[in-house]
């Protein structure tokens, strides 16, 4: 374990005891993604405010609770509930979710969010692969991860996104007959939505898509071994792109209107794995 987690191990270890299983594939559910969990066959659930030293999440469509459930016999872990740099964590508190799925043994991991649409073909209710990301926002976040690893380890990040969760990702947007967009994610620390200046900066650096989650997670998870994949929920267009004023419930309300969408969508994919 890195040593910014050695602060949670008594954490790691309870959780440990009370796992049913070991989970086939992890979910972090993003925001107002969070339902996906009532939707499936749930064993286990422990809130988070039930767990010692756990940080709370205080973002509106955002319950914190970790589940254990079942669908189409693949074992789940879900992570219903987000910690963010914006409500003032650190690196290891946004990161713990990645550091329990591994000490859990999971080795498979798809992480949702919702994001702001800078591409012009993208519209609210879009998913998109997230390629690849621009993560010069949290670098300085980042370095307490990879300050430990050795040279060889430092090029890890060509694994992501992962082949074969990708590979599954599209024969599920295939069989469904749905159209998956991809993109480059560009992480913003907030807390406030972008200046149509940072957007444009963003745009024409190549991001498609602004979001305030993920990539650390990416990062993390990738360095572990974790087979990780990436989807943005378009809930809006980043600031500027449209003259609309962005408010987090036009993204909760998108974010709903297409949930059953995104489920279907996520169920074709474990059900493939
Ligand atoms: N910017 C940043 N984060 C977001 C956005 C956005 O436009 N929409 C949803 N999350």
């Amino acid at each position: 374990m890195r040593t910014i987690f050695s602060k949670y191990e008594d954490l790691l270890i309870d959780l440990k005891s009370k796992a049913p299983f070991k989970p086939d594939i992890a979910l972090i559910l993003g925001s107002g993604l969070g339902n996906f969990a009532n939707s499936v066959d749930i064993k286990l659930t422990i809130p988070t405010s039930d767990i010692n030293n756990y940080p709370v999440s205080s973002v509106e469509g955002h319950a914190g609770a970790i589940h254990f459930a079942e669908y189409h016999g693949k074992k789940l872990l879900l992570f219903q509930g987000r910690i963010h740099f914006y409500e003032g964590y650190n690196i290891s508190q946004c990161l713990l979710p990645v550091q329990i799925i591994y000490s859990l043994g999971c080795r498979n991991l798809i992480i949702t969010n919702a994001a702001g649409g800078i591409n012009q073909y993208f519209k609210p209710g879009d998913l998109m692969l997230i390629k690849s990301f621009n993560a010069l926002m949290i670098k300085k976040e980042v370095a307490q991860l990879i300050e430990p690893l050795n040279l060889d380890e430092k090029s890890f990040l060509q694994s992501y996104p992962s082949q074969k969760l990708t590979d599954l990702l599209f024969q599920a947007s295939f069989e469904e007959n749905f159209h998956l967009k991809e993109g480059l994610y560009w992480i913003s620390k907030g807390p406030s939505y972008e200046t149509p200046a940072e957007v444009e900066m963003m745009r024409r650096f190549g991001a498609d898509a602004v979001g305030m989650s993920t990539a650390h997670e990416i990062i993390y998870a990738t360095s572990l071994g974790i087979e990780t994949i990436g989807i943005s929920c378009i809930t809006n267009f980043a600031a500027g792109i449209s003259k609309e004023k962005l408010s987090h419930a036009d993204v909760t309300e998108t974010a709903g209107r297409v949930e059953s969408m995104f489920e279907k969508f996520i169920k074709k994919t474990i059900s493939l794995l």
